[in-house]
């Protein structure tokens, strides 16, 4: 599929919704504390998504049952909501969600530090959350697709952390995830041109070990092979001539 360069009314919606989306990250991120499943965030996040008058756009998509993933400690991404999963002091949380708003969809993830996490928990989280700003200083007209990649790789390479390579960033609009994919590190090649009106989920996920994940047997949740910390952070982003708006926050 060719890569949608967004109207200006589509970029008004994506807008909103980003901007709904960003709120909700806000709340959850108060809501969610030590002792509660994470059945009951999902539950949560879901009443929150509709309060606001959307949809949740993770509910159903290729069968995934809940509105949020919530991946803990060693699990990169797409962790099932489950009523005996708890979480604890001193975990790491990623919270992956979306919304659908007239149409129009939005994309993010933060990582969260329950209560008192160690500073090599919490260095990670920030050097993902700051991988993203890294990438995202190419992400403009002018620039190419694996600018982006190349900057996120090579920062985080520098303390030592595994990028993961299975899982990667994508364009989002009218459907979760639509072409071109993102990839979190150094390509041989720069990539297509980045053009104004193209809307991207930039979304960096990184290892404290080794890159390298594996599937568990529910067949959603990420975990890292190493049994290494990872944390996620994701924006869902619009391109322009000049400095990306960033629409999830
Ligand atoms: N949020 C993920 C992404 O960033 C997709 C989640 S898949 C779902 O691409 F099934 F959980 F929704
Ligand atoms: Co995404």
């Amino acid at each position: 599929m060719p890569v949608t360069i967004k109207s200006e009314r589509e970029i008004q919606l994506m807008r909103e919704a980003g901007k709904i989306l960003a709120r909700v990250h806000e709340e959850l991120a108060k809501e969610v504390k030590a002792g509660m499943s994470s059945y009951q965030i999902d539950k949560i996040c879901e009443e929150m998504i509709r309060s606001y008058g959307c949809t949740p756009s993770f509910l159903g998509y290729e069968g995934y049952p809940g509105s949020v993933c919530i991946s803990i400690n060693d699990e990169v991404v797409h962790g099932l909501p489950s009523k005996d999963k708890i979480v604890k002091d001193g975990d790491i949380v990623s919270l992956d969600t979306g919304v659908i708003y007239k149409g129009y969809q939005s994309d993010a993830a933060r990582t969260l530090g329950i209560g008192e996490i160690s500073k090599e928990a919490k260095q990670l989280i920030d050097v993902t959350k700051q991988s993203f700003f890294e990438g995202i200083r190419f992400a403009r007209e002018g620039y190419h697709l694996y600018d982006i990649s190349a900057a996120i790789g090579d920062y985080v390479e520098k303390f030592g952390y595994g990028v993961v390579r299975d899982l990667v960033g994508h364009g989002i609009g009218t459907e979760m995830h639509e072409d071109p994919q993102i990839p979190n590190f150094r390509q041989k090649r720069r990539g297509m041109k980045l053009q104004a009106g193209m809307t991207l989920a930039i979304e960096p996920m990184i290892n404290i070990g080794r890159p390298d994940v594996a599937w568990t047997d529910d067949d959603w949740t990420v975990v890292t092979d190493d049994g290494s910390l990872s944390a996620h952070y994701e924006n869902t982003i619009l391109i322009t001539k000049g400095e990306p708006e960033i629409l999830s926050l």
